[in-house]
């Protein structure tokens, strides 16, 4: 193939064919693409976008350069939950076992973290033995036997997004909304959805940093995974202070497993059940949200999703006893410093940035693809905006591993808050 022309024609704004965008990703996936071709391609495609129908195109190329999880009949529906990435977000623990009590079957299908944003297998593999890597007949088999499994796209799943993601990854070609949305969207419908929600962020931590900006990505992932036959529906949510008041991967385990026991953070328990109402309504499950979130909290609250997450975890190889004995340890980090507030007030501000930050430069997060991540360092307990605070009352804790980066973290933490009187 020769791809230079097609390069040229989308450096200067052409509308390229189904034809030609499969034929670019067929042909990248085999290797007969070198990557600097791509990566100039996929520079055209970050300034000159591509329409609707390129999109779609790319999308469908992207979910058919390899295999798709194939379930038998079942009058259980296909669900799962995507979330554009933030700090402390840890929704999709306790979501999945609660939608496998509400009645559906969960194949989720996740990712790492990268950069500031936490990912949910580097959490789950904090959990002593937790194994992220089945096979898809094995992942098939679990859903189906206890209505979840959760881990890692198998080598032979959307290989295409693989590969292209790493090139933008080290090319700044990341950011671009029909790049993020046949990146996103072709891995979801592999995993052959009936029905999907997106938790699309918006604000400092997030991808999207601007509500606009967001409310296009979700318009643009919503409509077109509705139109592959995927009933979508984006949610909103803000990525300018953590969810919830952990972020570190044990540490956000933890938190998980204090919402699946009915308790912990409000806002983190209310985006799991505003996620579980949105597929509840999706899938005619519930006639509404508000009967949605009803059925949900109930769910939660008959302590059958901590059973159902349970069984998921002796299901992939966890060590029940450690898992338990590591949970009653408390804190398992070698060294827990307080970041006392300097003075009294209400906390005004969390910058999760800030927080992002510190995490991955504890070890919690990584900096570059395959790097190998600390799982017990992080920060929890962190106050809240809007919560009041005394002078010398921790604003969070730091938890480390090197206790010679203790004092810098401390500080690092205390700038990220905001406390004053009015
Ligand atoms: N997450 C993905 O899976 N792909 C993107 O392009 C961005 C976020």
């Amino acid at each position: 193939m020769n791809f230079l022309p097609l390069i040229e024609a989308k450096r200067d704004g052409a509308i390229l064919t189904d034809g030609e965008i499969a034929e670019v990703v067929d042909e990248f996936t085999r290797g007969a693409i070198p990557d600097y071709q791509m990566a100039s391609f996929l520079m055209a495609v970050f300034f000159r976008g591509l329409n609707p129908r390129e999109t779609r195109a790319l999308t469908l190329a992207m979910r058919d350069s390899g295999t798709k999880l194939k379930f038998p009949k079942d009058p259980r529906p296909l669900v799962d939950k995507h979330s554009t990435g933030g700090v402390g977000d840890k929704v999709s623990l306790p979501l999945a076992p609660l939608l496998a009590c509400l009645g559906f079957r969960v194949p989720m299908i996740s990712g790492r973290g990268l950069g500031i944003t936490g990912g949910t297998l580097d959490k789950l593999e904090s959990i002593p033995g937790f194994k992220t890597g089945l096979s898809e007949g094995a992942l098939v088999d679990q859903v189906q036997r206890l209505g979840v499994a959760m881990g890692a796209q198998s080598v032979t799943m959307v290989p295409a997004d693989r590969l292209m993601y790493a090139l933008r990854d080290v090319t700044g070609t990341v950011p671009s909304i029909p790049l993020i949305t046949a990146s996103i969207l072709s891995k979801k419908l592999s995993e052959s959805l009936d029905a999907l929600v997106l938790d699309v962020k918006f604000g400092r931590a997030a991808f999207m940093q601007t509500k606009p900006q967001a409310v296009t990505l979700a318009d643009t992932m919503s409509k077109l995974a509705g139109d592959c036959g995927v009933a979508t529906q984006s949610i909103l949510s803000p990525m300018d202070a953590p969810l919830g008041r952990s972020a570190g991967n044990w540490l956000e385990v933890r938190e998980s497993v204090e919402c699946l026991e009915n308790r912990g953070p409000a806002d983190l328990r209310a985006l799991v059940i505003e996620c579980a109402a949105q597929l509840l309504k999706l899938t005619d499950r519930a006639p509404s949200l508000v009967a949605g979130r009803k059925l949900a909290s109930d769910c939660l609250a008959t302590g059958q999703p901590l059973k159902k997450w349970e069984a998921m975890l002796a299901a992939q190889g966890a060590d029940l006893a450690a898992y338990h004995k590591k949970l009653a340890q408390g804190d398992t980090a070698k060294s827990i410093a307080e970041v006392p507030s300097t003075k009294s007030g209400v906390v005004r501000d969390v910058d999760a940035r800030v927080i992002g930050e510190v995490v991955r430069d504890l070890g919690g997060g990584r900096l570059s693809k395959g790097a190998a991540v600390d799982f017990e360092v992080g920060v929890d307990a962190m106050k809240q905006v809007g919560e009041p605070i005394r002078k010398g009352e921790a604003l969070a804790r730091v938890h480390v591993t090197d206790s010679g980066a203790s004092a810098k973290a401390v500080e690092r933490v205390r700038s990220a808050f905001v406390v004053s009187l009015r």
